[in-house]
């Protein structure tokens, strides 16, 4: 089993020591830890250009597909940022926004992740939050995240926090090996009918949606979806495309 961990703390602190001992815990998995801080990744300059015309028009030449590759070679990938200030590291937040374009040409279906934030009082939950959302729009199926209070590091907590880590990480590997078919939730079928809708209105501008999104009928890939629940995303998704459209006239 490879599994991929993207750390987006700027150190190696709290966040890189429980990917370590999750490292540890089972040698048999090739577990490679990608410390954003190492890697050469620059700031998105809001150009569109990943959006509009492909991910290799990006102006920046750096360590993106590096990342990107790593992911698509695990089997799993687990997603661990710090909580600084509320939410995600600047650096996790900089990886979100250059691989942004995945969120509307996705490529990680039947792969699963997990997200792990550290936090020294409140807000972990709201970092995994974050990574959970954002990056379930890669096409990744998500487990339980794991919340830990880094707080005084007595060997109470850190025992604790170590079997919250471990408890997750097991089920991590249950649903790689498990290899079930995953049905879209509603959510995802909302976020599905938006962007294959801007891809129909925006075929000039944006071609790179719209080639991805041209012979896509109602999901990703070939799902069963029950009727009722293709009925509701397209009301939900609706309401939204009809005040996008308004709003942009
Ligand atoms: C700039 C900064 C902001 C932080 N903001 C929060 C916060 O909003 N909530 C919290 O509980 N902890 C916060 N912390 C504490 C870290 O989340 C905590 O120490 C974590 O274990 C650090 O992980 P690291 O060693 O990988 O950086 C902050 C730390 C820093 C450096």
């Amino acid at each position: 089993m490879k599994l991929a961990a993207i750390c987006g703390s700027p150190h190696k602190g709290n966040t890189f020591e429980i990917l370590g001992m999750l490292a540890q815990a089972h040698p048999e998995v090739d577990f490679k830890i990608l410390m954003l801080s190492e890697l050469d990744l620059k700031d998105c300059f809001g150009c569109y250009s990943c959006i509009d015309n492909g991910e290799e028009s990006c102006p920046h030449q750096d360590d993106r597909d590096v990342i990107i590759e790593a992911m698509e070679a695990a089997d799993g990938v687990i997603f661990a940022s710090p909580t600084y200030a509320r939410t995600v590291s600047a650096l996790m937040k900089k990886f979100v926004e250059r691989t942004s374009f995945l969120a509307h040409r996705p490529i990680f279906f039947g792969k699963s992740a997990m997200a792990l934030a550290p936090c020294a009082g409140f807000g972990a939950d709201l970092t995994c939050k974050y990574l959970t959302e954002h990056f379930t729009q890669y096409g990744f199926n998500f487990v339980p995240s794991v919340e830990l209070m880094v707080a005084r590091k007595t060997k109470n907590e850190t025992d604790h926090n170590r079997s919250l880590a471990l408890a997750a990480y097991e089920k991590l590997m249950g649903a790689i090996r498990s290899n079930e078919i995953i049905y879209p939730s509603l959510n995802q079928l909302v976020y599905f009918n938006i962007f294959k809708s801007i891809s129909e209105w925006n075929k000039l501008k944006g071609w790179a949606d719209h080639e991805f999104y041209h012979d896509k009928q109602d999901f990703y890939y070939d799902v069963k979806i029950p009727f009722w629940k293709k009925k509701m995303a397209k009301w939900i998704s609706g309401r939204t495309i009809k005040k996008m459209k308004t709003e942009s006239r």
